[in-house]
């Protein structure tokens, strides 16, 4: 979601005339967008200011013009008022709801502006329409999340769960299939918590999505694994626009470790959502998000996350060491764990889920999918495109095939990469 904010912004700005510079020194507008999910990113973004603000006023004097330096997101949110004490050479502070004013904000900056509201989704509609044409259309649906897990940030720095208008969402996927997207991907916290007016759900705008005959790959991440319902899961079966992942976070595989994160599923009720899902597709695959050190996680509780990802079998997953964050309840608990604890499990984990990737990774080889090429690859000659499972493929020679899906057969293939060859 962070990625697709910054895009935004960007394209944003540049439709209202400013160019992109490679070096702050350079810059007349500066803006930082920030998270703060995990670990300490308030304090970093502080410091970055720190060395921005020399820039800043190195640059005004030299040009005798203001430089105008905000934030945008989620420590924007976090932080409030509080920013412009902590770093005075700050004109703009934004929360995630908010920065669609930025044009507005441009054009009087001597003024500091605070907005860190939260109450609305009004900056879809504000956001001028993307006019670059990509492969890929990443498309919010909902915003915030009302779960409220006690180790997690996002409920307070994006607020309660927002869905956004079914027909906003559809007109703006048509706009996408025009420009030439042929994958959606629909974004939210809680995505499959989406609730539209009149109940729409997830399912629905699959399903309309899916008629749109330009868009030929359809996903979305992050789900709640309640949230799976059995329509949702039947159009795995039904709907082969759906690519055959599903990202469904577990956190923990202890349930005594699930109750105090406020994760009040357990462990059969998950299992036997994968069930469903792999009965409904066969050849689909699942990823997750894990954390370890969770306050009062003990070795017990840590080898019970093990024991299901060995029972489940990841492809491309993530695990984190549990970070405290301000607002969270689980940051009061007692019994948070060393951070050589911390680091000890999250090798162990990382070499499993590692392990499962490179694995399936390789089981792919000699096998011929559909990709799709959306990226240039490092190499001047060389191409990324995407399997129906999200690795990314390596082709040569294949520049003039930018944007298109092409069949690949998979000739070689380790933890982080596969290389194909196409086949006409
Ligand atoms: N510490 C570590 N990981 C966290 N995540 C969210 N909050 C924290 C935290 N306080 C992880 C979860 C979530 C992913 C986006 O980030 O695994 O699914
Ligand atoms: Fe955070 Fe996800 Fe839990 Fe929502 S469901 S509170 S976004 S971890």
């Amino acid at each position: 979601m962070n990625v697709y904010d910054g895009k935004r912004i960007s394209s944003m700005l540049i439709q209202h005339g400013l160019k992109h510079v490679e070096n702050a020194a350079d810059a007349d507008v500066i803006i930082l967008n920030t998270c703060s999910v995990r670990e300490k990113a308030s304090e970093k973004i502080f410091s970055a200011l720190g060395r921005l603000e020399k820039i800043k006023s190195k640059r005004q004097k030299l040009t005798k013009r203001p430089v105008i330096m905000g934030i945008v997101g989620c420590v924007a949110r976090e932080s409030g008022a509080n920013a412009f004490r902590r770093q005075r050479a700050l004109n703009f502070v934004l929360g995630p709801q908010s920065y669609h004013k930025l044009p507005e904000i441009l054009l009087d900056p001597e003024t500091p502006y605070l907005d860190i509201d939260l109450s609305g989704l009004e900056k879809f509609n504000a956001l001028p329409a993307v006019h670059e044409s990509t492969a890929v259309g990443y498309v919010p649906i909902q915003e915030g999340c009302d779960h409220v897990c006690t180790y997690c940030i996002v409920p307070y720095t994006r607020g309660r769960e927002l869905s956004r208008d079914m027909m906003d969402i559809m007109a703006e996927i048509e706009h996408l299939a025009h420009l030439g997207a042929m994958e959606i991907c629909f974004l939210g916290q809680n995505v499959n918590g989406y609730r539209g007016p009149n109940g729409k759900t997830l399912a629905d705008l699959i399903r309309e999505t899916a008629k749109i005959p330009a868009i030929k790959r359809i996903w979305y991440t992050s789900s709640y694994p309640t949230e799976m319902t059995d329509e949702l899961i039947a159009m795995h079966g039904t709907e082969p626009k759906l690519l055959p992942i599903v990202h469904l976070p577990l956190q923990s595989g202890s349930p005594a470790v699930l109750k105090r994160m406020n994760r009040p599923y357990d462990l059969n009720q998950y299992i036997s959502i994968i069930e469903k899902l792999r009965a409904a597709r066969s050849d689909l695959q699942i990823s997750s998000d894990f954390i370890v050190g969770f306050p009062g996680e003990t070795d017990d509780d840590f080898n019970e996350t093990v024991n299901i990802v060995n029972k489940i079998g990841y492809i491309n997953s993530f695990s984190f060491k549990y970070s405290k964050r301000p607002h969270t309840a689980a940051a009061l608990m007692m019994d948070q764990i060393p951070e050589n604890i911390k680091s000890v499990r999250l090798k162990t984990l990382d070499g499993i889920l590692n392990e499962q990737q490179r694995a399936f990774n390789q089981s792919l080889i000699g096998k011929t999918f559909s990709c799709l090429i959306d990226q240039n690859g490092k190499l001047p000659n060389q191409v990324i495109a995407r399997t129906p499972y999200m690795q990314p493929v390596i082709l040569d020679n294949a520049k003039h095939l930018m944007g298109k899906l092409v069949n690949v057969k998979i000739t070689s293939g380790n933890k982080s990469a596969l290389r194909g060859d196409i086949i006409e």
